[in-house]
């Protein structure tokens, strides 16, 4: 038997913990991620009395700003984008924690301005040198200020300072090998923090639970049972006022390359050995390592892409991408991405992989559908047509949940069957849905947790397997080989053809 302090399962995911007085710096703070997302993510865990009331934060960025100006700017983030303030005493002791020194990326002065500014902090504020350094810059700065932050002798001591860098980590396999050496040459593996906040979710946390907290489950995970599965991030928006950053990213290397290819890994991974970071992590990067894309020789039949045109969203008439401000009415950026992948190992051989995101879709829906086979032989004859296989939903969000369908006789005299869903619902069962994943992943990183992070191989062995889609795709640039769907419907028809070629259809969610 095992009790609740022996499983490591109950002990280590999700404990009341609090971290040690920490520092957080972010550079990029004039930017939409710190207002919107980081700073009203401490904010929450601040009124959820998770952090030591010495946490500081400092936002670093090239506008002259004072203090007190970003504490304005912060409050109205976390008014806007969030629960809101809430009780004022709250909000002025956070404010009080909160400061802002102006500088440039790639400016030394401003890295030893920094550097002096965060030791008088340490004596004010009693935050012992203990600092976190957040890049919430677009990825091309992230060489720079890795590269000044080691300069400046800010990550000298592993033990007290940490570095965040945000997605996409590289353009593609050679720029993240490239950028993990900038990253070895000021700073050790153990100090590292690229964050992928998909894995700070919930529901995507509690994959690793359901798989290897169920016994049921683990002897049907597999290729005998399994016929396929699905993985599907849609979105309804579109770029936003984004198009800067978006036009250089694409689908693949926004969501698929990260979000999507960790949704894989920990559908598709063996059971880790326990539940420390290296131990998953290394599970994680072996099953990526056995996994291409399912025809290498043959594109189309393993990687599509599409951008959204003209359509209709809930009755609004919406603008194609190329029409939206800021991107090039040529533009060959991909909106949408679908991928057939294949995993070379005992356990998933034959079982392909569909994964699929795009925006501008009809819905948001983020979900991975586990298809198993049919039955060997319907005794049913006169059923016969109606009898759908089972399938498994993880439901990431929307509407967080996992539901089972199977299928049942229909009540009446004559033989009939129908699909039925065995449903469990976060809402229902907890009260509670996901919530934002930032401030779980801040404060794993306050803890040293490095868990929910991707390590330096991990992210190269996903650039690996995306990256024969995307210099293919780069190389031809005549924006009349994009295919388009239109904004509101699931995805142009090479996506369609992609599935159905192999007998098979995509959700419709
Ligand atoms: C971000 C992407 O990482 O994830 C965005 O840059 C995308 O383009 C977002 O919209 C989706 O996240 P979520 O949590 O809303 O599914």
């Amino acid at each position: 038997m095992v009790t609740l302090l022996e499983n490591p399962l109950r002990v280590g995911l999700q404990q009341q913990r609090i971290p040690p007085p920490n520092v957080i710096v972010f550079f990029g703070a004039s930017g939409d991620l710190t207002k919107r997302k980081l700073v009203p993510a401490l904010y929450k865990l601040k009124r959820e009395r998770q952090l030591p009331p010495e946490v500081t934060i400092v936002g670093v960025a090239r506008r002259e700003w004072s203090d007190d100006y970003f504490r304005e700017q912060m409050r109205e983030g976390i008014e806007e984008f969030s629960d809101g303030v809430g009780s004022d005493l709250v909000w002025q002791d956070f404010a009080q924690g909160l400061f802002y020194c102006p500088g440039d990326i790639d400016n030394a002065e401003g890295y030893q301005k920094l550097k002096e500014r965060l030791e008088e902090i340490d004596q004010i504020r009693g935050t012992r040198g203990n600092r976190v350094f957040y890049l919430a810059v677009a990825p091309k700065f992230f060489p720079e200020a890795i590269k000044q932050l080691g300069a400046a002798g800010m990550l000298d001591d592993p033990r007290k300072t940490r570095l965040v860098i945000e997605k996409p980590f590289g353009r593609d396999l050679s720029s993240a090998q490239a950028l993990n050496r900038v990253v070895t040459e000021v700073c050790k593996e153990e100090q590292v923090y690229r964050i992928d906040h998909y894995l700070g979710k919930e529901t995507v946390q509690n994959l690793l639970i359901f798989r290897f907290a169920n016994a049921i489950f683990e002897p049907l995970w597999n290729r005998q049972f399994v016929d396929h599965v699905q993985i599907t991030v849609a979105e309804t928006v579109g770029v936003e006022d984004r198009a800067g950053y978006y036009e250089s990213s694409g689908a693949l290397r926004d969501m698929v390359q990260n979000h999507l290819m960790q949704l894989f890994c920990l559908t598709a991974m063996e059971p880790p050995n326990s539940l420390d970071a290296d131990s998953i992590r290394t599970e994680k990067v072996k099953v990526i390592q056995a996994t291409h894309l399912a025809d290498v020789n043959n594109l189309e039949y393993s990687a599509v892409r599409g951008q959204y045109k003209e359509g209709w969203m809930k009755g609004k008439q919406v603008p194609g991408y190329r029409q939206e401000p800021g991107v090039d009415p040529q533009s060959i950026t991909p909106t949408y991405v679908a991928m057939k992948l294949a995993i070379d190992n005992w356990r998933w051989q034959g079982v392909p992989f569909y994964l699929r995101t795009g925006k501008r879709l009809p819905k948001k829906v983020s979900e991975i559908s586990i298809q198993f086979r049919d039955v060997p032989y319907l005794i049913f004859q006169s059923a016969a047509k109606q009898a759908n296989a089972n399938v498994l939903t993880l439901r990431m969000q929307p509407n967080e949940g996992i539901a089972m369908r199977f299928e049942v006789k229909m009540p009446g005299a004559d033989l009939r069957t129908r699909s039925v869903e065995m449903d469990f619902s976060y809402g229902s069962s907890f009260g509670v849905t996901g919530g934002d994943a930032y401030d779980r992943l801040l404060l794993d990183c306050m803890m040293g947790d490095q868990t929910l992070f991707t390590r330096a191989d991990e992210v190269e062995a996903a650039w690996r397997v995306v990256t024969p889609a995307l210099s293919a795709w780069e190389a031809r640039t005549d924006p009349a080989v994009v295919p388009q769907y239109e904004a509101g419907t699931w995805e142009p028809s090479q996506a369609e053809l992609l599935i159905n070629r192999d007998g098979r259809r995509w959700r419709r969610l």
